[in-house]
């Protein structure tokens, strides 16, 4: 347990450039005493000492100013900063290494029971005064801006910002590909973003898409015919090795042609 309580004031220290020290965040940090009392509320929650708990967390919104149903599923390295006005409802779920600021609303669309808050997985931030609403996933590394409402699925590493919310980038999605395919054909994307204002580089991303695009067509293609009893043999690429990009000398290249 304790170490848990020191993992939650170091991931204050890791985050807030304004903390200086332990005893600080222990004694000034809002967001920290709420998780703190959060992780009282909860397992008496799960053990159906379901008053007990809510009083706790009617306490710690009392103190605090941030409201966080007993009920909800945090994980490791919460951190919410400043903490005034946020509310996590009851079947939220909050993964590893999660950030909210102040005003930030994990909320229900829906009066029907079950679940109705949305999940984030890890690294997700949420900015000052946005409303995540549903019960949707927002994925992995994502950033929701501040004052954005999102109402629908969020892909791991976009940022969403807007009412209603918009994806505005999807940093990771489209860089994994890029990199998977560039890895696969040989082809050193490193540094390579589609960010560039180079149209070379606009042209090798679009051919990067394409040929995921064309790939991911023939492999669907290969399961079909081998679902149907045709056998497509190996069609992996070679293993690549490092010395197969080495860049050699003419003297070394020529030597290499001799032997
Ligand atoms: C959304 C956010 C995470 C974007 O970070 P980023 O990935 O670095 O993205 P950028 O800053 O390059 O912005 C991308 C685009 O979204 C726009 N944008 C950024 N934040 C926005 C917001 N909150 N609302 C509307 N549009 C926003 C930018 O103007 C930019 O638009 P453009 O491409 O037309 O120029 C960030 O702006 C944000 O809101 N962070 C929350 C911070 C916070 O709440 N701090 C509280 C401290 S007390």
């Amino acid at each position: 347990m304790f170490e848990r309580v020191r993992e939650d004031i170091r991931s204050v220290l890791d985050r807030d450039p304004a903390a200086r020290n332990t005893f600080e965040v222990l004694t000034t940090y809002p967001g920290l005493h709420a998780i703190l009392l959060h992780r009282l509320a909860h397992p008496l929650w799960r053990n159906d000492w379901k008053w007990l708990a809510r009083v706790i967390s009617t306490f710690s919104r009392w103190l605090t100013g941030i409201e966080i149903h007993p009920g909800a599923q945090i994980g490791r390295r919460f951190f919410i900063d400043h903490g005034t006005g946020v509310v996590i409802g009851e079947t939220s779920e909050i993964g590893d290494d999660v950030t909210l600021y102040q005003g930030v609303t994990l909320g229900g669309t829906s009066l029907d029971g079950g679940k109705r808050h949305p999940t984030l997985e890890d690294g997700v931030i949420v900015g000052a005064g946005a409303k995540v609403l549903g019960p949707f996933t927002v994925g992995k590394n994502a950033k929701i801006g501040s004052n954005a409402v999102a109402v629908k699925e969020v892909p791991a590493g976009a940022t969403v910002v807007g009412v209603p919310g918009r994806v505005v980038r999807r940093r990771e999605h489209v860089e994994e590909a890029h990199e998977a395919i560039a890895k696969k054909i040989g082809f050193d994307a490193y540094a390579v973003s589609k960010e560039m204002p180079d149209p070379t580089v606009h042209a090798i991303n679009a051919m990067l898409e394409h040929m995921q695009a064309v790939d991911k067509k023939f492999q669907s293609l290969c399961q079909l015919l081998e679902e149907k009893g045709v056998d497509c043999g190996d069609v992996s690429l070679p293993e690549l090795r490092e010395e197969d990009f080495a860049v050699v000398s003419e003297a070394e290249a020529d030597e290499a042609k001799a032997s």
